[in-house]
């Protein structure tokens, strides 16, 4: 086969990105690198050039990608059998349903697809609990969040963000829930007091918003004035469980079990939009059938790579890796601050979960321009919020090449 030519290769780029700005809605705003191909913590761009991933899908490819258990469950199960709807049994859904409970110590998992429709099930179960079991007056219910979160992009959900990008324009808003500020134990108990409150919704570290973690205890003492007021804490580990921050949840750094636990994203390794919701039997058994659903969720193919991708998780010791090599992340980062501490502002995050801030005062280079000279040099990440660059690879990463690519990030850096 003849070698492409360099401009031909670049074209089919461009033609590619072009086609998506003609056809498709302008709702995201991507790095200009068009993948056809992934393995690992590997990507190839369509000119066959080589990245690593350090965004892993935003938390979704902690297995790394196309992991051959995973895709061969995938690709075994799709044969025999795909989707029944809930209004049949299937031979898989419960096995993953066991699965989830026992690993995670809960009573019983609701499955559903994206992490927003986890979040809307748990918003729900929390008020049919509220009316229920905690005897609030109908449609009183009051739901905690805490500012600068972020759930997922529904019109409920994005009723309580406070992220102007999220709701301008989205209005009118669902009434129904609080803003706290993240990290403030005063507030939240302040809040507690009201009497229609059933749940507070909190990111054991805030992702979107750059990698936000609160300070040690909060999560701990937050749990324990929720029970104090007998109000569920709800815990959305949607980008930070299964492995992502160094412990399979965020939030057993603090021994907290969350009274409704959201998983998403790496619960599939990457592969398919699979979602759930745990919780104790008195808090699920509140919705009634009929009350709630999906039609994919709990899927006989969702339920078998989930399955697939929690053995994946478990049997590679991911969560493990995530928090060794977190730390030799941080430990490089923490170097090239020392020496550009004018240019890197902070470095912070847990396990494979980190944030690099950007000042963007030293030359008028954004984390933008940082991202674009790091995938220029085989590395993709995202910038968020503008000065914040989140390293998020694949847990499946080696020591090897983790410190390939802080090489790069700090020669990046360095040419500021
Ligand atoms: C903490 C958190 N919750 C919910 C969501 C929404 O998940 P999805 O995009 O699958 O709807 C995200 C997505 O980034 C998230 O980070």
């Amino acid at each position: 086969m003849q070698p492409t030519s360099p401009t031909a290769q670049h074209s089919r780029s461009q033609e590619l990105m072009a086609l998506e700005d003609q056809y498709g809605a302008h709702n995201y705003h991507p790095l200009p690198v068009v993948l056809s191909r992934g393995e690992g913590v590997h990507l190839w761009d369509v000119d066959g050039k080589h990245y690593y991933d350090f965004l892993s899908a935003y938390s979704a490819v902690n297995q790394g990608h196309c992991h051959p258990r995973i895709i061969g469950a995938l690709t075994e199960q799709a044969q025999k059998l795909t989707l029944t709807s809930r209004a049949f049994f299937n031979d898989q859904l419960g096995a993953a349903e066991k699965q989830l409970c026992e690993l995670f110590n809960y009573d019983k998992a609701l499955l559903m697809n994206s992490g927003a429709e986890a979040v809307e099930t748990a918003l729900k179960l929390a008020r049919k609990w509220g009316y229920q079991e905690k005897g609030i007056a109908p449609n009183q219910a009051l739901i905690l969040v805490a500012e600068h979160n972020f759930h997922g992009r529904t019109t409920g959900i994005i009723s309580f963000s406070t992220d102007p990008d999220s709701t301008g324009g989205f209005g009118p808003y669902n009434p129904g829930y609080q803003v706290v500020p993240y990290n403030d134990l005063e507030a939240l108990e302040e809040a507690l007091k009201d009497p229609h409150v059933c749940g507070f919704l909190v990111e054991p570290i805030q992702g979107e918003a750059g990698v936000m973690v609160p300070a040690d205890g909060y999560l701990a003492k937050a749990a324990a004035l929720c029970k104090d007021h007998k109000v569920l804490f709800i815990a959305d580990e949607i980008q930070t469980g299964l492995g992502r921050t160094g412990e399979l949840l965020a939030v057993c750094y603090e021994g907290v079990h969350a009274d409704i636990l959201i998983l998403g994203k790496a619960l599939s390794g990457g592969v398919l939009p699979v979602s759930a919701v745990l919780a104790r039997n008195e808090i699920m058994l509140t919705i009634q059938p009929g009350q709630h659903g999906s039609t994919f969720g709990g899927n006989p193919l969702a339920s078998v790579v989930l399955r697939a991708a929690l053995d994946v998780l478990l049997d590679e010791k991911l969560t493990a890796n995530a928090r060794v090599l977190g730390e030799v992340f941080r430990e490089r980062m923490r170097r090239v601050q020392a020496k550009r501490p004018e240019v890197v502002e902070e470095v912070r995050g847990k396990g494979l979960l980190n944030a690099v801030v950007i000042n963007p005062h030293v030359d008028g280079r954004t984390a933008w321009d940082v991202c674009v000279s790091l995938m220029e040099r085989g590395v993709l990440a995202k910038p968020t919020h503008g000065d914040i660059i989140r390293f998020a690879p694949p847990l499946v990463i080696t020591e090897e090449q983790l410190h390939e690519v802080c090489d790069v990030i700090e020669e990046v850096i360095m040419a500021f």
